[in-house]
């Protein structure tokens, strides 16, 4: 039994039967891949410490399941096919076969440059097919990456670099992204100043520009590709052992690693991927979300490449040459199942339906959406102008921490309704809490959206970190897993994730915390003390609101602005930019001092009539300076 999902029936059997028995279920879905060994036992667990492993004792590797795998019948089929940024430069497919020998030989220049099974390899590349290749190679010989996403700045990939330990960094000279020239060696270079952990640089020659190799650190890829040999046998890993490290924002302090293993996330991704898209052989799947965050590593490499799919990898943006470029590639390419995020879909509703106008969208069957809430009225138009009313679109809630999708509707199977994520996915048991830690079993309410009990794809700890792990995940809601996220169930029982219950913001579908972007903040020199909240924004979803005090002296406040903005893309990345900096005389704190996030966000939100009890607050006074001040930005 594989427990492929065919109709509504077979989909309420088949959760049915994945509740009652989670260990038989997920056996047999594992009993479809290839393993060295089988496991002992398959689940242990206790969300205490917590403690989670499934198929213990398992021994695989990835990357057999992800091509070796595919060879003998489908080594010709395409695995990759490449949009290039610009759309007059060609494309390239990629065979499953090609893959392969591509992956064995990088995976030996890994091993001849001193990586090896454990090592942590940062990974900071464009969107070309080499990124692929390196996250394979590293999972061919065992190393874990790293992947860094290429928005970040110098100082992330530092932080980063560091907390993994890395030895070895993987880039590309340069890349343009719509007509813009990152050089991404640069950033690297600058990232590595102060740096004494990385031994080798890889560098992989995309654009040809002018950069400098540091002599004995860096070296070119297609000089070591040379010399290397196409056969490399794969590493045999423990299924508990780490397939990668992604680094990801919570609400206090610096981005945690969250930690995927190789058995469980390969069984989930693969699953739910072919579940929730409802694949088939000879389709097309375009994912638009950049490998750098975990929808690309999940929808993109892992979960297509593990179903044998064909997946389309664009390098560029959706707004270059102009706003019509996913449909322009939709319509070369015949894409059959389209993937992307709310904010791309409301830039694009914004462009205008003339970009869609004579597009042959006709090859598309199904749609997808990930990243944040998709309001009603983008749901809408993805659906009347890009499916034209005949594609169902999965909108699929999940996190870095989940490893997949955990909430969504099966496309074209189940029901759909305008911003619900709608039903939990086989083997997901989904809890809603109120604010005393007690689970709400009844239909039409909301609260906090907790999992009851372990998938295959969860985390398993923060990198280097274990006590971050269970305290921010496992410790607000005893023995369950909590997800940050507001949800409400309706009265038919599907769910709706109402969005972050904490202090993660989601900017253009970027996660970002807002502890993080006043640490950056903070260090200009004339910042006393800011406090970062999000504002509905109608594009982005969510905007950067920042309420900033600054010591007295005579400021320009415009420069200010200028130089708050610069530092936060220095220390975080242009994607983390507030869009809005308020100069205030003091913050709304409790009498401990703890400040009144709720009252900015109200503020921010432009809701300044109904701000509710301010009486607590140690200077009210403040609150009605803040509101005045506010009114000069909006
Ligand atoms: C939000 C992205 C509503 C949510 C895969 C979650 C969503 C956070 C949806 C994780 C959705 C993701 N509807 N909200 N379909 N998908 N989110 O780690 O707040 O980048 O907690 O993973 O995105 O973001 P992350």
């Amino acid at each position: 039994m594989n427990y492929q999902i065919n109709t509504f029936e077979e989909y309420l059997e088949i959760y049915k039967y994945s509740i009652e028995n989670p260990e038989g279920f997920w056996a047999e879905i594992a009993s479809n891949f290839f393993w060295h060994k089988k496991w002992d036992k398959v689940l242990e667990w206790n969300f205490t410490e917590p403690e989670i492993k499934w198929f213990l004792n398992a021994k695989l590797n990835i990357t057999e399941n992800c091509l070796d795998r595919h060879l003998a019948d489908g080594g010709e089929k395409t695995a990759i096919i490449w949009e290039p940024n610009n759309p007059d430069e060609n494309v390239r497919k990629i065979t499953y076969k090609q893959l392969y020998t591509d992956v064995c030989l990088f995976a030996n220049v890994l091993k001849s440059n001193g990586a090896k099974k454990g090592d942590r390899i940062c990974i900071y590349m464009p969107m070309i097919p080499e990124l692929v290749i390196a996250m394979l190679a590293c999972a061919r010989i065992g190393a874990i990456h790293s992947v860094v996403f290429g928005g970040f700045s110098a100082k992330s990939i530092a932080d980063r670099v560091e907390d993994a330990g890395c030895r070895m960094l993987i880039t590309a000279d340069g890349v343009y992204r719509g007509a813009k020239l990152l050089n991404l060696k640069g950033i690297v270079d600058e990232a590595l100043i102060n740096d004494n952990l990385i031994k080798k640089v890889i560098v992989f020659k995309n654009r040809g520009i002018n950069i400098k190799m540091q002599t004995e650190r860096d070296i070119w890829w297609h000089d070591e590709i040379e010399i290397a040999t196409t056969d490399c046998k794969a590493e045999i890993m423990d299924s508990e052992d780490m397939l990668y490290i992604l680094y990801t924002s919570g609400s206090t302090g610096k981005p945690k690693g969250v930690v995927h293993t190789c058995g469980g996330y390969m069984v989930y991704t693969a699953y739910t991927f072919s579940n929730v898209f409802q694949y088939k052989s000879n389709e097309i799947f375009f994912c638009t979300a950049d490998i750098g965050w975990v929808t690309g590593h999940s929808y993109i490499v892992y979960g297509p490449l593990l179903s044998g799919a064909t997946c389309l990898m664009f390098e560029g943006i959706p707004t270059y040459p102009d706003s019509g470029r996913l449909w322009e590639i939709v319509e070369k390419h015949k894409v059959n199942i389209l993937y992307t995020a709310p904010t791309a879909i409301r830039s694009l509703m914004q462009a205008g339906t003339e970009f869609v106008r004579g597009k042959d969208l006709s090859s598309l069957s199904k749609l997808g959406s990930v990243g944040e809430p998709i309001n009603e009225e983008a749901w809408h138009w993805y659906n009347e102008n890009i499916g034209n009313s005949k594609c169902p679109i999965a909108d699929t809630w999940w996190q870095t921490e989940t490893g997949g999708i955990l909430i969504s509707p099966i496309a074209g199977i189940s029901p759909t309704k305008p911003s619900y994520a709608m039903l939990p996915l086989p083997g997901i048991q989904p809890a809603i809490v109120n604010a005393q830690g007690e689970e709400l079993f009844e239909n039409n309410i909301s609260g906090d959206l907790c999992i009851k009990f372990p998938w295959p794809g969860i985390l398993r700890t923060t990198y280097n970190n274990h006590e971050r792990c269970r305290t921010n995940y496992f410790e607000t809601y005893k023995n369950m897993y909590y997800t940050g996220d507001g949800c409400l169930r309706d009265k038919d029982g599907f769910y709706r994730i109402t969005g972050r219950a904490d202090d993660v913001l989601k900017v253009s579908g970027h996660r970002i915390g807002t502890a993080e972007v006043e640490n950056a903040i903070d260090l200009h020199h004339k910042v006393i003390e800011s406090a970062v909240v999000g504002f509905p924004h109608h594009i982005k979803g969510q905007g950067i609101y920042a309420f900033v005090i600054c010591n007295n002296e005579n400021t320009d406040s415009d420069k200010l602005r200028t130089e708050i903005i610069d530092i936060v893309t220095k220390e975080i990345g242009s994607f983390a930019k507030p869009e809005k900096i308020q100069f205030v005389n003091g913050l709304p704190k409790t009498r401990s001092g703890k400040i009144m996030r709720r009252i900015l966000r109200k503020i921010a939100e432009g809701e300044t009539e109904n701000l509710g009890d301010t009486t607590t607050l140690l200077d009210p006074t403040i609150v009605e300076e803040i509101k005045t001040g506010s009114l000069s930005l909006a």
